[in-house]
């Protein structure tokens, strides 16, 4: 079980590894489609990743030694990064900046600080995120990976490693994983926040311990997203709007509407539309709100109230209760782990939407579960 391999004209013996996708992944355990069934495996994956890092089975690094920190990755992997950012510029008091890594690849990026450089990949063999973790390392920049698959490249060549335990993720759109790549970044964002008291960070972990079943409760209510989902599957445009963490579960939600219905939609912060976009809302748009920050929930309100006199559509998702339809509440939850009760009810609104106008949803055109060129 080996093979030979040339490189720089020496001789290399390669072992052959047998891929870790066991039958239990690849059957579809009762489901038709392979994005419902993995959704409805994150608390089970939740917890299994939650524990190893909680038992301290696999080590947290401690972030806070460093002065800045870059989120690099692709797709729903950076829209995890931004609620790392969230958090860690929050909580920790940290100089963060998230960047798709297409872009930071190729960016004259200013390492003038301690800097580390976390990539997120779920495949560990994105082209883009490799060459980005590739950048660091040539310039001597600490590099640490969140990464599902252990064999990958990028689990291989990054310096620190914080594996996700999702187990294989058949459909191409990212859900599991996308949802333990945000509890890892959370974990490490409440590791390094100096500003809350050794007894609240108890509580919170007390909190964590208690979310894969709060998830599973949310999980088990699918058909009232379903109903959302019938509202608007026959929509060609929606927005998503929302502040600070609220927008960068916006972006998730957009991205995972958009790549397996097809239907155009946007992410936006939404005391920023009133800057232009506004301009395409109309009688009937939709357009989903999240509001979970209490900080900031009154200018989302007053957002709202902008895009309904101009006739918009709105649904709400909320840890609190602010109209009679079209509005989901879920529990509310330490701001660190807010973000893991919200986006499945996204996640699955995304699912029905694209059923109910009968796409391929596991493998959804033109898409990739891995791009490993560029
Ligand atoms: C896209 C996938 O091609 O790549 C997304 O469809 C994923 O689901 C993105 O988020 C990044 O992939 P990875 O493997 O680096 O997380």
């Amino acid at each position: 079980n080996e093979v030979i391999v040339i490189k720089d004209n020496k001789i290399i013996n390669k072992k052959i590894e047998t891929s870790d996708i066991t039958k239990e992944a690849k059957d579809k355990n009762g489901y038709k489609y392979y994005m419902l069934k993995e959704i409805m495996e994150e608390p089970v994956v939740l917890e299994k990743t939650l524990e190893k890092y909680l038992s301290n089975k696999e080590e947290l690094p401690d972030i806070s030694s460093y002065e800045e920190i870059h989120i690099v990755a692709c797709g729903s992997a950076m829209y995890a990064g931004l609620i790392g950012k969230s958090l860690l510029s929050e909580y920790a008091n940290k100089k963060v900046i998230v960047e798709v890594a297409s872009e930071y690849r190729y960016q004259n990026i200013i390492y003038d600080r301690k800097t580390l450089v976390i990539l997120i990949s779920q495949s560990g063999e994105t082209a883009d995120t490799i060459a980005a973790m590739r950048k660091a390392k040539e310039n001597n920049i600490d590099t640490l990976a969140i990464v599902n698959v252990k064999t990958s490249t990028i689990a291989r060549e990054s310096d620190k490693k914080l594996y996700i335990e999702a187990g294989p993720e058949i459909a191409v759109a990212t859900t599991k994983a996308y949802i333990l790549q945000v509890a890892v970044l959370s974990l490490l964002a409440l590791k390094a926040t100096k500003s809350i008291t050794l007894e609240e960070k108890d509580n919170i972990i007390e909190e964590i311990k208690n979310l894969p079943k709060m998830l599973k409760n949310i999980l088990d209510k699918k058909q009232e997203y379903f109903e959302i989902a019938k509202k608007i599957y026959k929509e060609e445009n929606i927005f998503f709007i929302g502040r600070k963490i609220d927008y960068a579960i916006c972006m998730e939600g957009s991205l995972k509407l958009k790549e397996v219905s097809y239907i155009h939609s946007e992410a936006y912060q939404a005391g920023e539309l009133k800057h232009g976009t506004i301009s395409l809302i109309e009688e009937n748009t939709v357009v989903f709100a999240v509001i979970t920050e209490d900080d900031i929930k009154d200018k989302t309100i007053s957002n709202i109230k902008e895009v309904m006199s101009r006739g918009a559509k709105i649904f709400i998702i909320s840890n609190d209760t602010y109209q009679g339809k079209n509005q989901v509440t879920v529990p509310k939850i330490n701001a660190f782990m807010q973000p893991i009760l919200v986006v499945p009810v996204l996640q699955l609104i995304a699912f029905e939407t694209a059923r109910l106008r009968n796409c391929d949803i596991d493998k959804p055109k033109n898409l990739a579960k891995s791009v490993t060129v560029e």
